[in-house]
């Protein structure tokens, strides 16, 4: 009942209110809080598994699904190919399945399964975009199982079946990069396995870039280029906050004595993301394409060290090109701090004008009425709101969202960088709605910003002490782990 990889939800936690729901999160290091295993990525098993469960409920696992409802409430479980152990995944609901082709469907509560089938409409294309960078899918199917808000992360890659989080149906499929995200997953990650958590740039690093190439693919460069100028920015954000010396802005991290959770930040991806995107404009598109389908299909079903990946780069691709070893500067991005000199540069024009419009609002050469915002899309909308200052002003607040309603979005991107406005401002009329947000979701990515942006002064942080006793329940220990330490949480 305590394992903290599990959070058991009262009917009231879901979306149809109906039934108690069960799902595990095992990465980094909780896949042990619930099966007696060695916990290590470096190690590999297979597994069969039986469940049984109330039988109106269906029970899906990180393994060989059928995927309909069983009316005695047994299931039977079967993962033939060798995984690490923090995929072992589970989860039981009452759940219902859209099918998309013979190899893909989605998961979800009867309430949000029209809404997640329409919104993940794209997966089969992406399956085959996956497949044409880098070889044949190894797993059989590809399903998304769509969770309750309370889903600490906003997807995890568990074999055979994605963990996604609600957050991501936001009704206009903007938000699914995160489907190609844990799809790609299925090589990086999943196939090819970091041995160690110091590694997990190898895991994160490569899906990006990876998610980032399947997105080309399917919606074209512009767009692609707007997720990565959005994940340059925050890259950016980190770093600064890690200041320019930490080594956790290394690419190989130093976990020991730790738990890995707390040294894992998006280094490992937006920072590994950058420096294949590096090497990639070293050397070529073509030529690293035919480096890394090779990398995968040599490493399948193993586990891999920086080291040995690195040994595998000179010897496949940088040889003895001492002129190229130069150019990438290795040591820099794995071995050194913040971001080196060389990394790509990246720029979008539609993010520039919804940006530059920030700008010119709050210098007052803008209204509101005046931007002229009819087409723009989420990431527009994001660059538009990152690009305000913390110290805008109430009435500032109170003019923009009389004109765009955001304290009313339901993009819970576009929701989340308006609430922290709300707090930074001290816009009283988005509280609600802030609480609101809170007591529902529990992604971590979403939640923690928002505490370590109220606790910034005393009237915030009696306030998220306040929302925090409400909603800490709702919350997977994942999150609770981080919360209750940010808020120096007791509990009895
Ligand atoms: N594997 C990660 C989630 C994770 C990492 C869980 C480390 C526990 C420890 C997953 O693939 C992931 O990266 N999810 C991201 C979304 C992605 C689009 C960047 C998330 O949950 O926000
Ligand atoms: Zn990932």
């Amino acid at each position: 009942p305590t394992a903290a990889a599990l959070q058991w939800l009262t009917p009231e936690q879901t979306a149809g209110g109906d039934f108690p729901f069960l799902f595990t999160q095992s990465q980094a290091v909780l896949a042990r809080t619930w099966i007696p295993l060695q916990d290590s990525p470096g190690i590999r098993f297979t597994y069969n598994a039986t469940i049984h469960c109330p039988a109106n409920l269906m029970a899906v696992m990180s393994a060989e699904n059928d995927t309909t409802l069983h009316n005695d409430g047994a299931y039977t479980f079967k993962m033939p190919q060798a995984v690490p152990s923090y995929l072992m995944a589970l989860a039981v609901g009452n759940l219902k399945f859209h099918s998309y082709d013979h190899r893909s469907g989605v998961y979800a509560e009867p309430v949000t399964i029209e809404k997640a089938a329409y919104e993940f409409e794209d997966m089969p294309k992406m399956i085959a975009a996956a497949e044409e960078l880098y070889g044949p899918y190894a797993w059989g199917r590809y399903d998304v199982l769509v969770l309750p808000p309370s889903f600490p992360f906003g997807g995890m890659e568990n074999p055979r079946l994605t963990f996604a989080t609600p957050t991501i149906l936001a009704g206009d499929r903007s938000l699914v990069a995160l489907v190609a995200h844990e799809l790609a997953h299925s090589w990086s990650g999943n196939l090819v396995t970091n041995a160690t958590w110091d590694d997990f740039w190898l895991n994160e690093g490569f899906t990006v870039y990876f998610e980032t190439r399947i997105m080309e693919k399917l919606y074209g460069k512009e767009y692609a280029d707007m997720l990565t100028v959005l994940s340059k920015g925050e890259l950016e954000n980190t770093i600064k906050e890690l200041g320019p010396t930490n080594k956790d802005s290394h690419l190989y991290l130093d976990l020991k004595g730790r738990d890995p959770d707390d040294g894992m930040s998006d280094i490992a991806y937006e920072k590994g993301r950058f420096f294949l995107t590096t090497i990639e404009e070293a050397v070529g598109r073509n030529r690293w394409d035919d480096f890394l389908k090779k990398y995968f299909a040599e490493h399948a079903f193993q586990s891999i060290t920086t080291e040995m990946f690195l040994e595998y780069l000179n010897k496949e691709l940088i040889k003895d090109d001492k002129a190229l070893a130069e150019k990438i500067n290795i040591n820099a991005w794995v071995y050194g701090p913040g971001l080196p000199a060389n990394c790509p540069a990246v720029t979008s024009t539609a993010l520039k004008i919804a940006e530059d419009d920030a700008k010119a609002f709050i210098a007052g050469t803008k209204t509101p009425e005046q931007i002229d915002s009819k087409n723009w899309n989420t990431h527009q909308w994001l660059s538009f709101l990152r690009a305000l200052p913390e110290n805008i002003s109430v009435d500032q607040m109170v003019a923009l969202d009389k004109q765009f309603h955001f304290t009313a979005s339901n993009n819970s991107e576009i929701k989340c960088d308006w609430l922290l406005l709300v707090i930074h401002s001290k816009y009283k009329a988005g509280y609600a709605a802030l609480e609101d947000f809170l007591c529902h979701v529990g992604r971590r990515k979403f939640v923690k910003p928002l505490y370590e942006a109220m606790i910034l002064t005393d009237d915030g942080k009696e306030m998220a002490l306040k929302i925090y006793s409400k909603a800490r329940a709702g919350y997977h220990p994942v999150t609770t782990q981080t919360i209750d330490e940010i808020l120096n949480y007791q509990t009895k």
